[in-house]
């Protein structure tokens, strides 16, 4: 079966977070950012300030691992989260994200400005997204090209959320392969176990997970 998220590539989730929360969430990351004069760790994205595993997103990255499991309709382990404030002329060229992305959240949490992200299914098909304070845009991120045109206004905070789907091909990257299964099993000696059977998600408590 082809879910909704694996035939559009993309879906958008309303109020992942609530405004409340975007915002004091995106007020502390921008102090803390600020605070420690953090700089971009990635070349693809200069004048921005960009910080893996903050302790917050890692919470997020966790709380919400039952909630992208519906969503994605298979089961997702965490990866790694990231956050990232964006400035005055910063922007993101066209790219699709590495494996450890496969399932992608960006959370809006806050900005001065809007800032349409461009998401291009295909050759000839290209979707602006808006997103609000609490929204994110949820995409497989290792095969959806997407990018964003110069920010026109002063700050723009998104932070992401990245898993793998369990049972999918690029499920040997969970945790971000701190570690791996494998490795386990040399260490022990013992062979890899087989997995026989598939876990019905939804067969979890879900409770209070839109439908
Ligand atoms: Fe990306």
């Amino acid at each position: 079966m082809i879910t909704v998220l694996e035939e559009s590539k993309f879906m958008v989730a309303r109020e992942f977070l609530s405004q409340k929360d975007a915002q004091w969430i995106g007020e502390d990351f921008r102090k803390f950012c600020k605070k420690n004069k953090i700089k971009s760790n990635d070349d693809d994205v200069p004048n921005s300030q960009s910080v893996a595993g903050y302790y917050t997103f890692i919470e997020q990255l966790c709380l919400n691992v039952n909630r992208v499991t519906h969503y994605v309709e298979e089961i997702v382990l965490p990866t790694y989260a990231y956050g990232r404030n964006y400035f005055k002329g910063s922007s993101l060229s066209p790219h699709v994200d590495r494996d450890s992305c496969e399932i992608s959240i960006s959370v809006h949490l806050g900005g001065n400005e809007d800032w349409t992200i461009w998401m291009k299914p295909n050759e000839t098909t290209r979707v602006p997204i808006e997103l609000f304070p609490g929204d994110a845009i949820i995409y497989i991120g290792n095969e959806i090209v997407h990018y964003r045109e110069e920010y026109k206004g002063e700050y723009y905070t998104q932070m992401f959320l990245h898993y793998v789907r369990s049972r999918g091909p690029h499920a040997n990257h969970y945790f971000d392969n701190v570690m791996r299964e494998e490795s386990l099993c040399k260490k022990l000696g013992v062979e890899k176990p087989k997995r026989s059977k598939k876990l019905d998600p939804l067969s979890y408590d879900m409770k209070g997970v839109p439908r």
